[in-house]
């Protein structure tokens, strides 16, 4: 029963249109995971903007960050771990890039590095994750190939070391040049990208007449960054200072095959993974796993709830009983599933790198470990600084026992922080975000699966510090600071703005108050 096939287990980051949901399609159809494109995303639902994210959500019927696809390609077997498009959602996509080993950032040509895509390769510098650069939409006028590689390298100051190289520029695609082999990998457009696109391996000699002018071009660019010392090392991309790059056409299937044997050849494997106390669990030891997402009401029949963990070492059966790091107790796992877009499939075995679903698994938290045999625990992922603040209460009074069921879920769940204090009362908690389309999930999932409608008044706040037990008895009281605790036991000093955070600080310098990481300084951090 032992799956001993080696595994990659990856995201693909993008910002929001660059072809994410598309590149996803396009790798399970390569995989022949699924029978059509489409099967994953309903094509109706593929634009993923702001407005219809709630829609698109609840006709998924899962949310997308939750969404882990699993296939096997020249005998590897390939987690795929999707992630919201969205930066307010900047705290789920770093909850989810603690469950892999690699990411594949996807590029537009046409537009080159946006905002979020600057961000997420940020979050992937500061999470040691090795990143493939994807550049999207080849098939389309876009940026020159040159341009691109030095906004990667200015922006980001990852050095970019392609391996593809474009033949054609951008909208006139003709194929690329394989860097490692010196062959032409000649594109041919299929009607919608319904099926495998065709490519034509040929060596630089049979390069055709039609297509001779812009080999020639690649060729230079190819010798360019030859001298510019463009060329991929494994170990300094494992450490975080390349990037390969490969250029495709997600939409024309092109350039998928091409990834999924960059992953194979590059992408780091599954690796032993370092505990809170330092004791360190390689992948062969006894089974061992943490929890990077909890998510309920899949299954609005059911009410279920399922928390995602990520195998970190050792061989998960179905039925096995762990012990939850946090309490110490037995947890059975009864059933675990493997979700993706429509699809739930019950899940026998998982291996290291595999994302399983825990059915009922009520007690676990994100950041859990679930273990055998002797204790371990992984460190917690670390929560980001809220910057938006709201105070909750029932919208119908008569519905208050699920406004407060509601609550505490969607506060396990990580959709919100939930804050409180003994001046507030539990009737109307202070709600903190990231990014406000959070509390826009929060209004949505309350009224639609918890049946009580929820009212939002909004605070004046701006930032939170850190303190402790003995800061909330001293700040309490004084004009522009809220002292309020959040359900994990951290103290949250809560201030109008960074002056009076100042001031506060100043005349009180044997108060802690520590900076949390923000969502948007995190990232900066590298
Ligand atoms: P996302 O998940 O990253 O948000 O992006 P998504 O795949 O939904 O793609 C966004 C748009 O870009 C879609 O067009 C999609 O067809 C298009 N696209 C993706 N990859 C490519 C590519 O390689 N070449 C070209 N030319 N277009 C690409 P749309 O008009 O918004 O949706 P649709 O009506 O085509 O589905």
């Amino acid at each position: 029963m032992h799956d001993t096939r080696p595994r990659r287990t990856f995201a693909v980051i993008s910002h929001p249109d660059a072809g994410k949901s598309t590149l996803t399609e396009a790798l399970a159809l390569h995989a022949r995971a699924i029978n059509e494109a489409g099967a994953v995303h309903g094509k109706g639902d593929r634009k993923a903007t702001v407005s219809d994210w709630m829609a698109m959500e609840k006709a998924r019927g899962i949310s997308i960050t939750s969404a882990a696809l699993q296939f096997v390609y020249r005998d590897h077997v390939i987690n795929l771990v999707d992630t919201p498009g969205h930066s307010d959602f900047s705290e789920d996509t770093y909850r989810v890039l603690s469950a892999v080993d690699s990411a594949v950032m996807l590029v537009d040509a046409g537009k080159g590095l946006e905002p979020q895509t600057l961000k997420l390769f940020r979050v992937c510098a500061l999470r040691g994750i090795p990143v493939i650069t994807v550049i999207n939409k080849w098939d389309r006028p876009g940026l020159a190939a040159l341009e691109l590689m030095d906004l990667i390298q200015e922006k980001i100051n990852l050095r970019p070391t392609p391996l593809t190289w474009p033949v054609g520029e951008a909208g006139d695609f003709r194929g690329v040049l394989d860097r490692r082999t010196g062959e032409f990998v000649k594109y041919t457009r299929t009607a919608g990208g319904a099926t495998r696109a065709p490519e034509t391996r040929m060596a630089a000699s049979e390069v055709g007449e039609d297509d001779a002018q812009v080999w020639a071009a690649a060729v230079e660019e190819h010798e360019l960054l030859e001298l510019d010392e463009a060329d991929h090392d494994q170990g300094r991309f494992l450490a975080g200072e390349t990037t390969p790059v490969m250029f495709a056409s997600a939409l024309q299937n092109f350039g998928v095959a091409q990834l999924l044997d960059l992953l194979l050849d590059l992408a780091p494997a599954p690796a032993a993974t370092e505990g809170v106390d330092g004791t360190v669990r390689s992948p062969d030891d006894e089974f061992s796993a943490f929890v990077f997402k909890v998510q309920s009401g899949m299954n609005a029949a059911h009410r279920d709830r399922l928390a995602y963990a990520r195998v970190v070492s050792g061989t998960f059966e179905r039925g096995m009983v762990v012990t939850h790091a946090g309490t110490g107790r037995p947890f059975a796992t009864k059933f675990a599933q493997a979700v993706f877009g429509r699809e739930t499939t019950s899940v026998e075995n998982a291996e290291p790198g595999d994302i399983i679903g825990l059915v009922n698994a009520n007690a676990l938290r994100v950041g859990d470990t679930v273990y055998v045999g002797d204790p371990v625990e992984y460190p917690p992922v670390p929560t980001f600084a809220p910057e938006h603040f709201v105070t909750a209460s029932a919208g119908d009074i008569g519905r208050y026992k699920q406004f407060r069921r509601g609550i505490e879920q969607l506060d396990q769940e990580g959709v919100v922080q939930v804050l409180r204090s003994d001046l507030r009362g539990d009737q109307n908690p202070v709600l903190a975000a990231v990014g406000p389309m959070q509390f826009e999930v929060v209004e949505d999932r309350m009224t639609h699966e918890f049946n009580s409608p929820i009212r939002f008044h909004r605070l004046d706040y701006q930032l939170a510090r850190r303190t402790d037990a003995a800061g909330a008895v001293a700040l309490s009281g004084i004009r522009g600071v809220e002292v309020l605790q959040r359900s994990d036991g951290t103290h949250l000093a809560l201030f109008v703005d960074q002056w009076r955070a100042k001031v506060v600080a100043r005349d009180h310098p044997d108060v802690m108050l520590e900076a949390l990481p923000a969502g948007g300084d995190v990232v900066a951090a590298k």
